[in-house]
């Protein structure tokens, strides 16, 4: 059976002291946490403090970009990651697709650099309202999941976790009917599948985000094909963050 993977993307919020007031709350739950894995992905300033403070967490950075160094005003590298030991990122979030207009081919180069660099990947895909209403869902999922694999290699692609997050559900209290988002999980695997085996398919995380909280955690993580979250509102709060912890554990 696949691990739980719940994982806070706190985006652009949070100060130092409350970030680290969350973040100890959120070491003192993972210390001997073994049965779920859980990840932080705090903006990046808090990145190095939390490495140093957490035991058994996942820390990540938000974004990375595809070259080592050189004058790419506001970016970051996996080498500069690797230099303080953060092995971990999120790649091709939909507010960074969208609002910062990253390309298909933009996100398979920074996956493909990512991997090349040691690291892993949680990789984001997911579809829009008018997609959704068109019926274009299934087909809009297995055209991102093709466009992010390109060129990857089976060794390589097992650093990958994929999020499945249905654009119209960040941020805005809608969620996906667990059976909505399950029949989009298993479509993926199937994808993935065509790509590389069905081993690997059935190894491979795929997290739910958009609007998890505590009291719909449950229904979406007791679905087949749901492995974990990828928890935005709800993770800037421990209270709501661990409820799901709690849940996830429950249920593995
Ligand atoms: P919300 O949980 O706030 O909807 O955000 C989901 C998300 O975008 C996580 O990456």
């Amino acid at each position: 059976m696949r691990k739980f993977f719940i994982a806070g993307n706190w985006k652009m919020n949070k100060g130092l002291e409350s970030a680290m007031s969350l973040s100890n709350k959120i070491n003192e739950y993972a210390e001997n946490e073994s049965k779920i894995d859980i990840g932080v992905f705090p903006p990046y300033i808090y990145l190095q403090g939390m490495k140093n403070t957490f035991k058994n967490i996942i820390i990540g950075s938000q974004n990375i970009f595809f070259k080592q160094e050189g004058a790419y005003t506001g970016e970051i590298s996996p080498k500069m990651l690797d230099s303080i030991d953060v092995e971990w990122t999120i790649i091709g979030h939909s507010e960074r697709r969208n609002i910062f207009n990253e390309s298909e081919e933009w996100v398979n180069k920074k996956v493909k650099f990512a991997l090349n660099n040691h690291m892993k990947a949680i990789v984001c895909i997911g579809e829009k309202l008018e997609e959704r209403k068109k019926g274009y869902t299934l087909e809009k999922i297995s055209m991102q999941v093709k466009n992010l694999f390109y060129e990857i290699s089976k060794e390589k692609a097992k650093n990958i976790t994929l999020a499945y997050e249905p654009i119209w559900a960040i941020g805005t209290g809608e969620t996906a009917s667990p059976e909505d988002a399950d029949e989009v999980h298993e479509k993926i695997r199937e994808v993935v599948s065509n790509i590389y085996d069905s081993d690997f398919a059935e190894k491979l995380r795929i997290q739910y985000g958009g609007s998890v909280k505590p009291h719909n955690a449950e229904e979406l993580l007791k679905k087949d094909n749901i492995d974990g979250a990828l928890i935005g509102g709800a993770s800037l709060e421990a209270d709501s963050f661990l409820k799901i912890c709690d849940i996830a554990k429950k249920l593995q």
